[in-house]
């Protein structure tokens, strides 16, 4: 096996492409509720996209399980850097969903959707211990894709070794 399977290629950049909308409905959000006027389509557009990112992930570990992957290119240390840094991906890409979920149970979020009535919204996440997880999460997401990130432009054009083909739905002769 040299290549990622398909369902593997096609969850990693459907992950990707979820992540963004789901980072800049987040963003949105927060900056719409600093300024007075967040609202409940927000904050139910951003849960969405987050828990479909819950749920991908779920089904790309699956995938990984009965696919399995390509074995790691080297065994310099370097490499096994980089199989920790995707292990702390898919800690991430669990753990921040889950963290959203729970910021919205334990606030007044919660409330407010159910009722569907936006005056209930907090203007403040005070004593929401999982907001600030939430929130530290997405600054360890960030830090991990951007190694993970460095690490695949390093293959692709300074090593050469063709490294990106393998999460690639192009089939290698
Ligand atoms: C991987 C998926 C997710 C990403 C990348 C993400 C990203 C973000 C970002 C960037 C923020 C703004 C943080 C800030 O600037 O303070 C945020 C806030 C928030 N997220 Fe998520 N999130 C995800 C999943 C979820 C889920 C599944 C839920 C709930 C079901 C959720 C609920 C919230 C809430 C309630 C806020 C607070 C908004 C506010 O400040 O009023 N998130 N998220
Ligand atoms: C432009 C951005 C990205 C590029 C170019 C990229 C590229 C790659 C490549 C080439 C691999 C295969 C590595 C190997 O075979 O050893 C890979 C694996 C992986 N990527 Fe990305 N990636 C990107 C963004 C992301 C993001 C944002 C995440 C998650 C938040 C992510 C999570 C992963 C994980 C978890 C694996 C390991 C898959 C496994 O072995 O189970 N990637 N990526």
């Amino acid at each position: 096996m040299t290549q990622y399977s398909k369902r593997m290629v096609i969850a990693h950049w459907l992950t990707l492409a979820l992540l963004i909308v789901a980072w800049f409905l987040g963003d949105a959000v927060n900056e719409a509720r600093h300024e007075g006027h967040a609202t409940l389509v927000g904050y139910a557009a951003h849960g969405l996209v987050g828990g479909a990112v819950l749920l991908l992930t779920l089904a790309r570990l699956y995938f990984c399980r009965k696919d399995g992957t390509p074995p790691p290119v080297g065994q310099s240390l370097m490499d096994k850097v980089a199989k920790g840094i995707h292990h702390g991906l898919y800690a991430v890409l669990l753990l921040l969903p889950i963290s959203g979920v729970m910021q919205v149970v334990t606030s007044k979020v919660c409330d407010a959707l159910r009722a569907w009535d936006a005056a209930l919204l907090p203007a403040k996440f005070d004593g929401v211990p999982a907001h600030e997880v939430h929130e530290i999460l997405v600054t360890v997401l960030i830090v991990l894709a951007v190694v993970h990130v460095l690490g695949a432009i390093k293959h692709q054009f300074i090593m050469k070794d063709g490294l990106m083909e393998r999460m690639s739905l192009r089939k290698k002769d």
